[in-house]
């Protein structure tokens, strides 16, 4: 039988995706061909424009490929209707941003037990320390924006999610800050066994510790 770190939680297969505008057609993603083992961390490096956020999306279940296939835990997403495709993320995966959509009008704990399946104040402090927040009754507009990013983490963990996708979350963030985010990610993945996939266009990252890949117009190449 295959240890945990063999097995292929996540698998896109010859993913294209091709968007049509009136006289334009984009080829965003083509031909992707990777896999992801289950509590492994990527980091996915690429230029602006090479199709970071839309990998995220597709991952997320968020949009579907226009050719190609993404398996979950070896279950073929693609050809499911949105309704499983949803039980799925709601689930599986949570998402952080480059900028980090907390509701302005709640606190951290509220933004925490909002997207929660049965709200659980104490789980949603549990989360908090464990990102380093513990100002639990601060509101976003008090946040700085590397404690924002923490609490935007915590809240991508909140339905024991184990597949954790990042688009950019330190893209905003000065490089110290950065660090410590990463530190963070490093951490939890080790600590909670999350699978990470982030996305970055800052090649320094690719310093830490995790499976490297590089994106060029659409397409990945495995480090
Ligand atoms: N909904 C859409 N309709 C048409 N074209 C799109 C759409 N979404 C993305 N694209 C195009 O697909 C390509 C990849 O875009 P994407 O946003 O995924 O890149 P990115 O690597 O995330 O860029 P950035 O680093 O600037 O965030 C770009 O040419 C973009 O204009
Ligand atoms: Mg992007």
């Amino acid at each position: 039988m295959n240890e945990p770190e063999d097995y292929a939680y996540v698998e896109l297969n010859d993913i294209w995706k091709i968007y049509k505008n009136e006289d334009d057609v984009i080829h965003a993603l083509s031909r992707i061909n990777c896999s992801f083992r289950e509590c492994s961390f990527n980091i996915i490096v690429g230029p602006s424009g090479c199709g970071k956020s839309t990998l995220i999306r597709i991952l997320g279940l968020l949009e579907t490929p226009s050719l190609g296939e993404v398996l979950i835990n070896c279950e073929n997403t693609s050809d499911q209707p949105q309704k499983i495709r949803n039980s799925i993320i709601r689930d599986e995966i949570g998402m952080v941003f480059q900028s980090s959509n907390l509701i302005q009008t709640l606190n951290a704990i509220d933004n925490l037990t909002l997207p929660m399946l049965s709200s659980d104040n104490k789980k949603a402090k549990d989360l908090l320390k464990k990102v380093g927040f513990t100002d639990y009754n601060k509101f976003p507009n008090e946040m700085s924006l590397e404690e924002e990013q923490r609490v935007c983490i915590a809240r991508a963990m909140v339905n024991n999610h184990s597949l954790i996708l990042l688009d950019e979350p330190t893209g905003a963030l000065h490089s110290r800050e950065a660090y410590e985010i990463m530190q963070l990610l490093l951490g939890l993945n080790r600590s909670e066994g999350l699978t990470i996939i982030l996305t970055t266009n800052n090649k320094k990252l690719s310093q830490f510790d995790c499976n490297k890949f590089e994106m060029i117009d659409g397409t990945i190449l495995k480090k």
